[in-house]
Formats: C-alpha cells, sequence, structure tokens
C-alpha cells in the first residue's frame, strides 16, 4: 500500500507521522513546494523508526509528482493556515487554486487514489476536488467532521471526567466556525445519552466551545492546529487501508440526502476500502434540519465564489 500526502507543513507531517507509526502502509510519499522540507521531514521521521518500531519507507520530495505513483490514498494540506482573527472562508482565493492544481498533478501519476481533503475551507475545497477531478463521488472525501467530532468528545470528556475514547458523538454539517452542528441529543457515555448528566447551561457551552475549536486553538498558538488535524486525516487513511469501515462525519457530495445536492458537507459515513461507502441517515429533529440547511446555504455561497476566481 502507498499513501502520499501533499504539504509537509505541520498538518500535513503530522498525519505522516501518525500513519508512519500506525504502521498501514509500506510507501509513505511527502511532498511540498518548499525545497528541501519535505526530504528534511521524511528523513527526520524515517530516523524515529528504530526507536517506534514501524518498517513504513518515507520519502520526501520537492514537488516531483513522480514519486507519488500508484498511490492508493493521498491527502491534501496544501494551502495557507488561518492567522488569528481569520476565518477558514477568508483562504478561498489562495487555497483553490493550489488545491486544484494538486489534484491535476496527482491524477496523472495515481489514477485511481482516493483523495482526502484538509485544505481550507475544507467543504469549498473538498467539492473543488470532486468538480475539478469528475472523479466517482466516493472517492472524494473531506476530513472536518471527523477533526470537529473528536474535539466534542474532548469538550464533553473535560465536563463529564471521563475517557474520550468512551464518548460517541459526532459532528455534521459545514467545517466552519458558525456551519458545524455537534449532535449533544444523539451523543453517549457507553451508551447513556450525556444529556443525563450535563444540565441545559452545560450543554450548550460544550456545543459553544467544539465550535469554536479551532478558532481558540489559533489564538493560543498564532496559526492554524496540527495535532488533531493530522491524527484526523490518518484515522480515515487506517479506515480505507485496512477496510475498517468505521463511522466518521466526513464532507461528501450530497444528492438528495439529508435534503441536500449539488453540495459536499459534513454527515455520518461508513469508511473504508472504497472511500466513504454510505452514508448513514440519522433522524434529525425540526430544529437539528433546520441548523443543517442553514449549515448548507452557507457553504453554497461560499462555492459560489469558486465561479468567480
Ligand atoms: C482546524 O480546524 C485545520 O481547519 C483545521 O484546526
Amino acid at each position: 500500500m502507498k499513501v502520499t500526502v501533499v504539504g509537509a507543513g505541520a498538518v500535513g507531517a503530522t498525519c505522516a507521522d501518525n500513519i508512519a507509526r500506525a504502521a498501514i502502509c509500506q510507501d509513505l510519499v511527502l511532498l511540498d513546494i518548499k525545497e528541501g522540507l519535505a526530504e528534511g521531514k521524511a528523513q527526520d521521521m524515517m530516523q524515529t523508526a528504530a526507536l517506534l518500531g514501524f518498517d513504513t519507507r518515507i520519502t520526501g520530495s520537492t514537488n516531483d509528482y513522480s514519486k507519488t505513483a500508484g498511490s492508493d490514498v493521498v491527502v491534501i494540506t496544501s494551502g495557507i493556515p488561518r492567522k488569528p482573527g481569520m476565518t477558514r472562508e477568508e483562504l478561498i482565493g489562495t487555497n483553490a487554486g493550489i488545491v486544484k492544481g494538486v489534484c491535476e498533478n496527482i491524477l496523472k501519476y495515481s489514477p485511481d487514489a482516493i483523495i482526502i481533503v484538509i485544505s481550507n475551507p475544507m467543504d469549498t475545497m473538498t467539492y473543488l476536488a470532486l468538480q475539478s477531478t469528475g472523479l466517482p463521488k466516493n472517492r472524494i472525501i473531506g476530513m472536518g467532521g471527523t477533526l470537529d467530532s473528536s474535539r466534542f468528545k474532548y469538550q464533553l470528556s473535560q465536563q463529564l471526567g471521563c475517557s474520550a475514547g468512551d464518548l460517541n458523538a459526532l459532528v455534521i454539517g459545514g467545517h466552519g466556525d458558525t456551519t458545524m452542528i455537534p449532535l449533544i441529543r444523539f451523543a453517549t457515555w457507553n451508551s447513556v445519552p450525556v444529556t443525563q448528566f450535563l444540565d441545559a447551561d452545560k450543554q450548550k457551552q460544550i456545543v459553544a466551545d467544539t465550535m469554536v475549536g479551532g478558532a481558540t486553538l489559533t489564538k493560543l498558538i498564532g496559526t492554524s492546529a496540527w495535532y488533531a488535524p493530522g491524527a484526523a486525516g490518518a484515522a480515515l487513511v487506517k479506515s480505507i487501508l485496512r477496510d475498517e469501515k468505521k463511522l466518521f462525519t466526513c464532507c461528501v457530495s450530497l444528492n438528495g440526502e439529508y435534503g441536500q445536492s449539488d453540495i459536499c458537507l459534513g454527515v455520518p459515513v461508513v469508511v473504508g476500502r472504497n472511500g466513504w461507502e454510505k452514508i448513514i441517515d440519522f433522524p434529525l429533529n425540526e430544529s437539528e434540519k433546520d441548523l443543517f440547511g442553514k449549515s448548507a446555504d452557507a457553504v453554497r455561497s461560499m462555492n459560489e465564489v469558486l465561479k468567480t476566481l
């Protein structure tokens, strides 16, 4: 199995590091446009192999896509990250051109690859990847909801004083500070609804903190986060390569599901060897449906910007 991670910045390198540690592929390529960056980080990671006990071969490449040939999965992290005070949406002008170019180059050498999009604004970049490549919809996966759901579990675990691993909780909708929808009504702590342990104010706080999870970190660090985004990308790669059929929220093409069409948006999907394999229909109540519709409207108007670029 072979995986390529495009972009050797903090998110891309962390994603590659997680993939290598999980020992889930023989070959891993890290590619970046900045001379020497990917080669250096690849070598640094390879120098952890003896310590961590993995045999994945990690190769760095400065923009030479021939090295990525025959990849089964490609993770796209390229583009500029946001600075404090910026929304993910403000990155669209710069990142759209980059993501489109990366998709073209990748498919020249790996026509059968499954593509995972991490670049922001993630919902619009996923839509762009789908439109510009014309690939079957199951092979284009946006990572956002996987990350947001993990952040949701973090917030819940802090309030409940429990292990994040004992929680089931999903965030659907867009990967934006105002477009994501943490579904607290469905969240459980080992099958018991978390709403039984949290009063209404606490529930509201957890939802609000989850929604600004990325912005909070950007403010603290001075740039966009990378540990959880990189780990989320790697978790999807693992579910694909090992055909785990895990349920994640991913940004995928909707054709009538959840009442939406001609859009990529975060919904619960099963992820396996064929990419995202099926959409799971959660019985949303009227207010959740309303939030999902509003989220779709916001993402759709961002997608419209693509036409003006
Ligand atoms: C985040 O939310 C990178 O969009 C990503 O941190």
